[in-house]
């Protein structure tokens, strides 16, 4: 119980600096996803009932106020609604990808509508995010974020091509993340920089920063599934699902033949034996996978603290040290 207070202290924190433009995002986030059909409009409901964390908005606010001594515009406004709407849309694209029935401690859209109807919802939220842009003419900061979709759907993809050869290296590995997770945190801060400051160098070095967060963010949540604690969505199905996440790939690296021949076949063959399952997820933490991810996760922390050392102090610039921290400390 203290924790939790002391963790919602760490959030309202973070967010103070930012606090009226979230709000104020929150009504326009609403707004963005309205639409005349009925059905459409009661799931759209039921999604911005429960909201996630919002951290990829605050990213995009507290860049654009650090880069540009406080400062936002339409602009970040209008990015953030479509990063959020893009993000919720990949979301419910990935719960049907990844056969999961719950997302933000409630029924995912795929388990309450099915996954006929979560693959339109996500094409929908996907327009709608891609026409708020085009509409009012931010093209600079729309080709930020179709970058970030067509490598999302990338990294997805090599995510299943690699699942199903089961030859993923740690190279492999962060090249997926990289695209499926790090660069729409990337595409955050850089349209934060680039919604105030388009033709600044802050662009590219808001770019980096968010795609190190980013790689340290992925490794958290890969991290979570090794888990037991509660965060809203299903801990133990990476296995199941054949995805390889970091633990288990330094492992199998770092075994002998027959743990590895073990370990390989658990996977190919026995991947929906929940015993089994237990059994690799056990080996794997007795074996410092789950060590070595966080040794990982802490080497990208530091890289991006660094980028933002150059920056001048500020109640943003703060913000943000706490952001990148609260990413590899966070409980959901
Ligand atoms: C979940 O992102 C998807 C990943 C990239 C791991 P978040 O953890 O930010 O999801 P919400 O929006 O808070 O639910
Ligand atoms: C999330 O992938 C990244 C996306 C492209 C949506 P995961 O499948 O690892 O994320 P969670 O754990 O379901 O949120
Ligand atoms: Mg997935
Ligand atoms: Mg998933």
């Amino acid at each position: 119980m203290l924790s939790l207070i002391h963790r919602m202290k760490i959030v309202e924190q973070i967010k103070q600096p930012i606090a009226f433009e979230m709000e104020l995002f929150e009504q326009k986030f609403l707004i963005s996803m309205s639409s005349k059909v009925a059905l459409l409009n009661r799931i759209t409901h039921y999604i911005v009932n429960r909201k996630g964390k919002q951290m990829r908005p605050m990213f995009v606010f507290l860049v654009s106020k650090m880069v540009a001594n406080g400062e936002v515009s339409d602009r970040t406004y209008r990015g953030a609604s479509v990063i959020e709407l893009i993000h919720t849309a990949t979301l419910v694209h990935d719960d049907v990808v990844d056969d999961s029935n719950r997302r933000r401690g409630f029924f995912s859209i795929n388990a309450l509508w099915k996954n006929k109807i979560a693959v339109l919802i996500g094409d929908f939220l996907l327009s709608k995010g891609l026409l708020l842009s085009i509409d009012n003419g931010d093209f600079d900061l729309l080709k930020i974020i179709s970058i970030a979709v067509r490598e999302m759907s990338e990294g997805e993809l090599l995510q299943i091509e690699k699942a199903r050869k089961l030859d993923i290296t740690e190279e492999v590995y962060y090249e997926i993340i990289r695209q499926k997770t790090a660069t729409l945190i990337a595409a955050c801060c850089s349209l934060g920089a680039a919604s105030v400051k388009p033709e600044s160098q802050d662009v590219e070095t808001m770019r980096k920063f968010g795609e190190l967060i980013g790689m340290a963010f992925q490794i958290k949540d890969d991290l979570f599934d090794y888990g037991q604690e509660q965060i809203g969505k299903p801990t133990g199905i990476d296995i199941k699902e054949q995805k390889m996440t970091l633990p288990l790939i330094y492992v199998l690296n770092n075994c002998t033949r027959k743990d590895k021949k073990w370990l390989i076949n658990s996977i190919k063959n026995h991947n929906k034996d929940k015993k089994r399952v237990k059994e690799v997820i056990g080996f794997v933490k007795d074996n410092g996978g789950l060590e070595y991810a966080i040794t990982k996760m802490k080497d990208f922390q530091v890289e991006a603290l660094q980028i933002l050392q150059h920056y001048p102090e500020s109640e943003y610039k703060n913000s943000l040290e706490l952001m990148v921290n609260y990413v590899i400390e966070r409980k959901k």
